[in-house]
């Protein structure tokens, strides 16, 4: 049988376990989806049973995003461009990483606001962490004209477009309405709007009708910057169809079917929000 996990620490928490499970007894592929606690320490130990072919291979969660960079045999590009893997496919060769959190970001978009990136010409993108990474090389991928990158310290931002490259250009939150009054999608990568907070004077009004404003935060689904935006009658896209979507290319990879994102899956997993 095949075998696919998913490590961090800790682990519980995590809904990739309901999301594969949910797959595999669709498309009956007789294949396994664990979750295993695995400590920062026991991460070369765990690599090692990995290559030993004990698995086909696995999704990583936090903290371990960063440190497994180092640890598998081939990178793919924009694994290494975002400086993150999310997940690992056991290969003739070794073990391959990859950062799908790019490709969710783009496939929720997708289908949830079909013709989003027509001729897309600018893009307000609030916060700079690590999150912030894979949503702008995504952005880069579908020839956006400029990105705003705003974030509460500014030098943060700085060192990402300057690291990254490309047609980024860096502020304060502050400048939100300066910024934004061109802009067609507005994409929250910061942690702002997890636990009651929110955005402090984000002046959604000078916003495009046409816009499209996407969270990356999924708890609550409908975040104080999604909920202020309907109100203003703009398209809205929640963070939750991104851990769906995420999820596609390693399922395709590990057990053969590309499985699809259905209303049920979204329902079963909307429900353990
Ligand atoms: P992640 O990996 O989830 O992106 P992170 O790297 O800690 O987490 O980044 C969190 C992001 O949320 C950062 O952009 C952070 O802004 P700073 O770089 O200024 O710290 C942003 N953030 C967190 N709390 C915030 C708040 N109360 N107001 C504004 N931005 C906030």
């Amino acid at each position: 049988m095949k075998r696919a996990f998913v490590i961090g620490h800790p682990i519980a928490h995590s809904r990739s376990p309901l999301i594969h499970g949910h797959w595999i007894d669709t498309y009956r592929v007789g294949g396994s989806y664990e979750a295993i606690d695995v400590a920062p320490a026991a991460l070369p130990d765990f690599f090692e049973r990995l290559k030993g072919g004990e698995f086909v291979g696995g999704n990583v969660t936090i903290p371990h995003k960063e440190q497994v960079v180092a640890l598998v045999d081939e990178l793919d590009p924009l694994a290494e461009e975002i400086g993150a893997v999310n997940t690992l496919v056991l290969r003739d060769a070794g073990v391959r990483g990859f950062n799908t959190d790019y490709m969710g970001f783009l496939g929720n978009l997708d289908q949830n606001a079909p013709g989003w990136d027509l001729g897309l010409d600018e893009v307000v993108v609030l916060g700079a962490g690590g999150a912030s990474r894979a949503i702008l090389v995504a952005l880069k991928s579908r020839a956006v004209g400029k990105i705003h990158l705003l974030n509460r310290t500014v030098g943060k931002a700085e060192d990402l477009a300057i690291e990254l490259g490309g047609p980024i250009a860096c502020g304060g939150l502050d400048e939100f309405a300066a910024r934004a009054g061109g802009a067609r999608l507005i994409v929250n990568t910061s942690s702002v709007g997890m636990k009651d907070t929110r955005f402090e004077g984000l002046d959604l009004s000078v916003v495009p009708a046409d816009a499209v404003v996407t969270d990356l935060v999924y708890v609550p689904l409908v975040t104080p910057l999604l909920a202020d935006a309907r109100q203003r009658g703009l398209r809205t896209v929640d963070g939750l169809g991104m851990l769906l979507h995420q999820a596609v290319p390693g399922f395709e990879a590990w057990f053969g079917v590309r499985p699809e994102v259905t209303p049920e899956l979204r329902a079963l997993v909307e429900a353990t929000l």
